[in-house]
């Protein structure tokens, strides 16, 4: 049986985490550094990239808003955790930020303990924070984030420096004032710093314990599983 079942057969209930803060604020890293610390087996993170919608051939990127919240397909994410959350077999696909589509090949995950899905606007659907157990804002300063996204779009996003100047101007700015820092009002909890805050990290890492433990999940067995030999569903 997989071990989100309980001995009955029932399933037991993930718990479902968004993760939600402006681009480069450290999301995944915060998200990395308490999945280390948990050290819980059955971790899925997604991340809200793998929910771009695809960009049409004769739109001119430079001149599209990624950072606006129509560029997501969030029926698809809600049904991603919904499926997940109700133990069954999902395909994520992947984004290719050089292109701005999916890629053919997509990730299959099965059942989890716990489920992490961050991103920009990961608080901004209704849908989606109603299937949310924890709801986290990480606020990181803006000129921090600038920094970082510079690096990073040139090191690993194939843009030049002019590039992420003008779309952060044009749409990143403007998007993250007027939909991102909003969202800050339904978090639960709100991380300054980023994945520098070690304190907060290992408060929030040790409250998804608690919760686990309350729904039944033991938090040391699972790390010890392997998927070998599982029925999955
Ligand atoms: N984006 C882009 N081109 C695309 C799609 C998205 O430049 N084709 C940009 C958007 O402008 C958006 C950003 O990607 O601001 C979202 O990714 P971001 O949150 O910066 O990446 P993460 O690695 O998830 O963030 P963090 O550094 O906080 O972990």
């Amino acid at each position: 049986r997989p071990p989100w079942y309980d001995s009955k057969g029932n399933l037991k209930n993930p718990l479902v985490i968004g993760v939600c803060g402006g681009s480069a604020s450290g999301k995944t890293t915060v998200c990395d550094k308490i999945i280390a610390n948990l050290n819980v087996r059955w971790v899925v993170l997604l991340s809200m990239d793998s929910f771009y919608k695809n960009l049409s051939k004769d739109i001119d990127p430079s001149k599209y808003n990624f950072d606006h919240p129509d560029s997501f397909d969030y029926d698809l994410m809600v049904k991603t955790i919904s499926d997940l959350r109700a133990g069954k077999k999902v395909n994520i696909p992947k984004y290719c930020f050089k292109t701005h589509s999916r890629l053919v090949h997509q990730d299959t995950v099965y059942g989890a303990d716990v489920i992490i899905l961050e991103g920009i606007l990961t608080l901004y659907s209704k849908e989606l924070r109603d299937l949310m157990d924890i709801k986290i804002f990480i606020d990181t300063d803006d000129d921090v984030r600038l920094a970082r996204r510079l690096k990073r779009d040139i090191a690993e996003r194939g843009r030049t420096l002019e590039s992420v100047l003008h779309q952060y101007n044009t749409f990143v700015k403007p998007s993250f004032d007027d939909y991102i820092i909003p969202l800050k009002k339904y978090a639960d909890i709100i991380v300054p710093r980023g994945s520098d805050n070690i304190v907060a990290i290992n408060l929030l890492t040790n409250h998804i314990r608690l919760k686990l433990k309350e729904r039944g999940f033991d938090p040391e067995k699972t790390s010890e599983l392997g998927l070998e030999g599982l029925e999955l569903p």
